[in-house]
């Protein structure tokens, strides 16, 4: 048993909806998250910046004491595998989770991939998924407008969404996928996009679902869980302007989000 807080981290938005997925799994866990909000996105950026950027995340984490860490962002677990940093609590990032949850969804054996162009780049998730099946054809598409758009408030039903997320997915609804991987834990707040344009048969997979589900596993194997029984308390702290953050953050985890929002210096 341990009473201290789950840490996660994104660039921006996109790790709540691994929060989201923790609150649900284990609504007893006290939750810190920071959003690098000053410096999103890190998907269009060097792999040392982008490693820089990750350390500077975990730091803020380990200050606050947590007993986990969560990258819940595909591009730092894709490019900033082996930060260099001595981690003596458990980490983990969102590839190999949602590897995982992909491999045991597809019938068909064809697997699509979409994600940041730095994540894209690396073929951390089609590594991943050859390594548990060679056979698995993964066809993969760099999303680079989607960050921006989630981050600026373009979601919901909005029409601009929708034509950029057209042109980036009909290639892939063409190729014949029955499972599609959302890579970067921004895409699943437009997930219902997403979903109209890719059709019933295509299962979607969402790596800060299939991450928050690894994780909690993990701190049960670990007998790290909270078991005060009490309502998990969540902070929220971000680089940049609380009142751009909380904008999103409200239509997203709705009261949630109004809890405590703080801005830092890192
Ligand atoms: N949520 C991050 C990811 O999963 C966003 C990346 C970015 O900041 O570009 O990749």
């Amino acid at each position: 048993m341990n009473d201290k807080a789950i840490g996660i981290f994104d660039s921006g938005l996109g790790g709540l909806t691994t929060v989201k997925e923790m609150a649900k799994i284990l609504p007893g866990e006290d939750i810190i998250y920071f959003g690098d909000t000053l410096r999103v996105p890190y998907g269009n950026r060097s792999r040392e910046t982008i490693i820089k950027y990750a350390m500077d995340d975990v730091k803020f984490l380990l200050k606050q004491d947590v007993k986990m860490i969560i990258a819940a962002c595909g591009t730092v677990s894709s490019v900033a595998t082996g930060l260099g940093l001595d981690i003596k609590i458990p980490f983990t990032g969102v590839v190999e989770p949602t590897a995982m949850a992909a491999y045991l969804s597809t019938k068909n054996k064809r697997i699509g991939v979409i994600g940041t162009t730095a994540t894209i780049k690396t073929n951390s998730y089609k590594k991943e998924i050859k390594r548990l099946d060679p056979e698995i054809e993964v066809i993969e598409k760099d999303c680079p407008l989607f960050v921006p758009l989630v981050e600026n408030g373009f979601i919901g039903n909005d029409t601009i969404t929708t034509l950029v997320a057209e042109k980036y997915l009909l290639p892939i609804k063409n190729s014949n996928v029955d499972t599609l991987i959302l890579g970067c834990t921004h895409y699943p707040i437009i997930q219902p996009i997403i979903e109209r344009i890719m059709g019933r048969g295509v299962a979607i997979i969402d790596s800060g679902k299939a991450t928050a589900k690894f994780a909690a596993k993990k701190l049960k194997e670990l007998n790290l869980l909270n078991k005060k029984g009490k309502k998990g308390i969540h902070s929220f702290f971000v680089s940049d302007s609380i009142e751009s953050f909380s904008k999103t953050a409200d239509i997203f985890l709705g009261e949630e989000s109004r809890c405590f929002v703080k801005k830092v210096d890192i």
